[in-house]
């Protein structure tokens, strides 16, 4: 792909280097010629604040920012480093050098008194206005925030024609377009970028061509082809139309769930059974709770945008809304179970928690589940000892987690709450050493012989779905 400077290499500055921009960065610099020369060079941006130097640290000395089970994130930044074509940096004079900007910073939502979701842009628009005042005329720049539908041509367009005004530019002297990210922190964490589906839009047809032979570059699209939406509103609602479909799927098992445990049937024998009906192939299943930083917001991006982008309140999106509402209180139906097998009170019991990320194999512990779990079992009384194999430091409950588990005769309950693959590999009859803690495993943690030996052992074992 062409360079705006002539001889030079194509240089991709990537604005936000956390799960997303992080890992991306590293996509973009690993992208190879058929002679095994870098396509691009890579200038990764983040904010000189702590968080921001640490990932930009971890970055210059060659390592991913974050605990990952996925070895080739590391290796990636292990190539890159040797490479030479990945540097990171919080000087946002570095948007001048580059030919493409890839837009990775977060937008966070925030509930009114009213309970409706709102926006709040400010430090998006922040983002973009310091590209705007830099970026190179003829540059690309590529939305990947997961934003509301509208924002790319209501919101970012104004802000740099703003920008080429105040340059004395002409108002189209940029390039933009809008391409998701589908990326999946976990074990397959850096396929999920290069060996997935991409969907992405222009804001002119001149940007989407531009976006498309970008992508091609850095995903492998012999096998996963690219798919051009018509507008970058429509692209930005297969985004969260997409999220909101998997967070209502898995919000509608949740009744579900309480029906098969109340009269005595287990739900994941009848979801298998469901599952080979291809129509009904991904029918999710009962679980402790939905975290994260995606599902927990996405779906209410579409009534947001409705109210505060286009004007139109009349519109409403109930099925995602109770989604998100149903989800949230997801881990209170382990509160409940476990309150059961503890005789109707919690007061005073020791709870082990095994797992706080959002999901097995990350480490990533914003809106997890474990965190509304913790705050309810405190509220009852209980205390609640936290580990996790992927976490050391808990932010959101501020609570260090120190490694291994504590000795069994210590606890009165034990709560699976994330499938991490070390909870599978690990010998409870050598742990329990005769102690017997009530066990619930919320989550579908455990296989057969697990739940087979905590009973064995003379542990009340109890399963969320499972009646
Ligand atoms: N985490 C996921 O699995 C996932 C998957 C798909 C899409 N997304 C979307 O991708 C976006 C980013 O998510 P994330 O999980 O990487 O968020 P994150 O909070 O981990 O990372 C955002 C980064 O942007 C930086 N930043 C903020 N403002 C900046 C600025 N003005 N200049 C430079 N850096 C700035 C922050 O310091 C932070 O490091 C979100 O819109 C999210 O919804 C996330």
């Amino acid at each position: 792909m062409a360079p705006i400077v002539e001889g030079n290499q194509t240089v991709v500055c990537i604005q936000g280097l956390g799960f997303v921009g992080a890992a991306m960065a590293l996509a973009v610099a690993n992208a190879r010629k058929r002679d095994g020369q870098p396509v691009f060079d890579v200038i990764g941006v983040d904010l000189p604040t702590e968080l921001g130097r640490t990932r930009i640290d971890a970055l210059n000395g060659g390592h991913f920012p974050f605990h990952a089970t996925d070895p080739a994130l590391e290796e990636a930044a292990s190539l890159a480093a040797k490479t030479g074509n990945l540097r990171a940096t919080d000087d946002v004079a570095s948007f001048a050098e580059a030919d493409i900007i890839v837009i990775d910073v977060h937008l966070d939502i925030s509930t009114g008194e009213n309970e409706l979701a709102s926006a709040n842009l400010e430090p998006f628009r922040g983002a973009i206005r310091t590209v705007g005042a830099h970026m190179r005329p003829g540059a690309l720049m590529i939305i990947e925030t997961t934003v509301p539908p509208g924002t790319t041509e209501k919101i970012v367009a104004p802000i740099l024609a703003e920008a080429c005004r105040k340059r004395r530019l002409s108002e189209d002297a940029f390039l933009l377009a809008h391409s998701y990210e589908r990326v999946m922190p976990g074990d397959d964490y850096f396929a999920s970028i290069c060996n997935f589906w991409r969907v992405y839009s222009g804001h002119t047809e001149a940007a989407a061509d531009l976006c498309e032979e970008f992508l091609g570059q850095v995903v492998n699209v012999a096998d996963y082809p690219l798919r051009r939406l018509r507008s970058t509103t429509a692209s930005e609602i297969a985004k969260v139309l997409e999220n909101s479909y998997r967070a209502t799927n898995i919000a509608f098992i949740e009744e579900w769930g309480r029906f098969a445990e109340a009269v005595g049937v287990d739900l994941f024998e009848v979801i298998d059974a469901i599952r080979m009906r291809p129509t009904h192939s991904n029918i999710r299943q009962p679980g402790f709770g939905v975290g994260g930083y995606c599902l927990t917001k996405d779906p209410l991006f579409a009534g947001l945008a409705a109210r505060e982008i286009f004007d139109r309140p009349d519109l409403s999106f109930p099925f995602s809304e109770m989604a998100v509402r149903t989800n949230q209180r997801m881990p209170l139906a382990a509160i409940a179970r476990l309150t059961d097998l503890l005789e109707g009170d919690l007061t005073g019991k020791r709870i082990l928690l095994l797992g706080i990320a959002y999901r097995q194999g990350v480490g990533d512990t914003r809106y997890s589940p474990s965190h509304t779990f913790l705050e309810e079992a405190r509220a009852r009384g209980a205390h609640v000892i936290a580990r996790d194999p992927m976490v050391s430091y808990w932010n959101e409950a501020a609570m260090e987690i120190p490694p291994g588990l504590p000795p069994a005769n210590e606890v009165d309950a034990v709560v699976f709450a994330v499938a991490h693959r070390e909870y599978l590999a690990l010998d409870y009859i050598d742990w329990l050493d005769g102690a017997t803690p009530v066990v619930l495993d919320a989550n579908a943690v455990l296989d057969d012989r697990q739940c087979k030996a905590f009973v064995a052992a003379g542990c009340k074992l109890s399963s969320i779905g499972q009646g």
